[in-house]
């Protein structure tokens, strides 16, 4: 077999067999085949499609790429949770251990901030001492003890997805269904969870902006979930406006803990509680989701979600006080109030926009190996709907470094978008598939 015949295949719009993108992908982490080689492979399978069953073969060949982590030692059924990334999107670091609190044993593994959206293992570790470089054997250790544990992903986790995504993301060919579905599938399957939940998020602050494509991934998804034997439930959320108010590391994690206590911003919660009550169906501890979220309710009320997130905070090295006293959290030098200068009602807020700005502010990351600021970040002040007055503030701005400042202020006030009339707001879940 040779890599460019096979290229030219694609090329062509023939579908190519098991065997083909397993030669592709296998000779890609090897170092045999040349990033030029598989850049232009990827840019046929971008513009000619793959069907399903190349999509299915070429997930399986991701996969086979690295281990498939056995979690049958840790005893229950174990939920996974994912989302496709936004801004502002802190669920993890509630529904994870008001989850566990609920019986059902998750072993999440997260990624880092990249581009505008955010990531959970940078939030954690805002928590002073918060370790989330955990081996397989500690991670095992921490969820059968506790029920839970947040962690990075192990080194040898789908090595293809971490050298093909890196390649996507400078040839232009991360926006593919197939491309897509085959990238977060695989590394959930190998993953090694039994029931799978998918947050698929739509609009300016996720990376899908109109809900026929994220329909068409999320079907795509729960299809391929089932022919690994994965019950995978797919939700798809509006990303029309940040998620909550705060965006940046130790801001979410205050957010979330306020969530945790009963005091969390309603869209948060409110994903938060549909998410969840699916994960508690799909792993059988609730008849079905909405029993589920009663059950997640009536868990948030008696703080059994904050005291399983001590207990994980406590397994994972951090500094549990944080959770009654969130000024213990890194703290930036400056806040800076941005006022509105127009009366009327918040029509929209980019998403997108706002999370750029966060990471201009030192909150994210441009490349793989920057340092992100803990502190660093934007609190919203108002939100889609809100009605606003001439001097009120839209939001307030956590600083440390002041290079960027101009431009971070005029990028946030022109993502709100103010009208005359109170809008009607778009529905935070647009739509479930089992
Ligand atoms: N997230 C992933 O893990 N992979 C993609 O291709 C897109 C989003």
């Amino acid at each position: 077999m040779r890599a460019v015949d096979l290229i030219i295949k694609k090329r062509e719009g023939e579908r190519l067999t098991f065997q083909e993108l397993d030669y592709l992908v296998s000779g890609f982490v090897e170092g045999e085949i040349p990033d030029y080689q598989m850049s232009s492979f990827l840019m046929a399978a971008f513009l000619r499609g793959l069907n399903y069953e190349e999509t299915k073969y070429l997930t399986l060949a991701m996969i086979k790429s690295g281990d498939l982590l056995d979690l049958k030692d840790i005893p229950g059924i174990k939920v996974d949770k994912h989302s496709t990334g936004g801004v502002g999107d802190k669920t993890t670091l509630v529904l994870v251990p008001l989850v566990a609190a609920a019986g059902v044993k998750v072993v999440k593994m997260s990624g880092r901030a990249l581009g505008h959206t955010g990531g959970t293992l940078d939030k954690l570790e805002s928590i002073p001492g918060f370790r989330t470089d955990l081996s397989l054997a500690e991670m095992k250790e921490i969820a059968s003890k506790i029920g839970a544990v947040l962690a990075g992903q192990t080194a040898n986790l789908v090595p293809a997805d971490k050298k093909i995504y890196a390649l996507r993301d400078v040839t232009g060919t991360v926006d593919s269904l197939p491309l897509i579905a085959s990238s977060i599938m695989s590394k959930k399957i190998a993953g090694g969870a039994d029931r799978i939940v998918l947050d698929v998020k739509v609009g300016s602050g996720g990376f899908l902006p109109f809900v026929d494509r994220a329909r068409a991934l999320g079907e795509l998804m729960a299809a391929l979930g089932s022919e690994f034997h994965r019950k995978t439930v797919i939700v798809i959320s509006s990303m029309e406006q940040p998620l909550g108010l705060a965006v940046g590391n130790a801001l979410e994690v205050e957010e979330a803990i306020s969530t945790l206590k009963g005091n969390g911003p309603g869209d948060l919660l409110e994903l938060c509680l549909v998410l969840g009550g699916e994960m508690l169906a799909a792993a059988g501890a609730a008849p079905s989701p909405e029993e589920g979220r009663i059950l997640l309710e009536k868990l948030l009320k008696q703080g059994a979600g904050l005291a399983k997130m001590r207990e994980i905070i406590e397994a994972q090295g951090g500094s549990p006080e944080v959770l009654d006293n969130p000024d213990l959290l890194p703290r930036a030098a400056e806040q800076i109030e941005l006022l509105a200068d127009k009366e009327g009602f918040v029509h929209w807020i980019n998403a997108r926009e706002i999370g750029w700005a966060s990471l201009l502010l030192g909150a994210g990351r441009l490349r793989k190996d920057d340092n992100v600021d803990p502190a660093a970040g934007i609190v919203l002040r108002k939100k889609m709907g809100d009605a606003v007055a001439v001097g009120e503030p839209l939001a307030v701005l956590h600083v440390n470094r002041r290079d960027n400042l101009a431009e971070v202020k005029e990028r946030v006030k022109k993502s709100f978008v103010i009208g005359q009339d109170s809008p009607q707001l778009p529905p935070l879940i647009l739509d479930i598939i089992y």
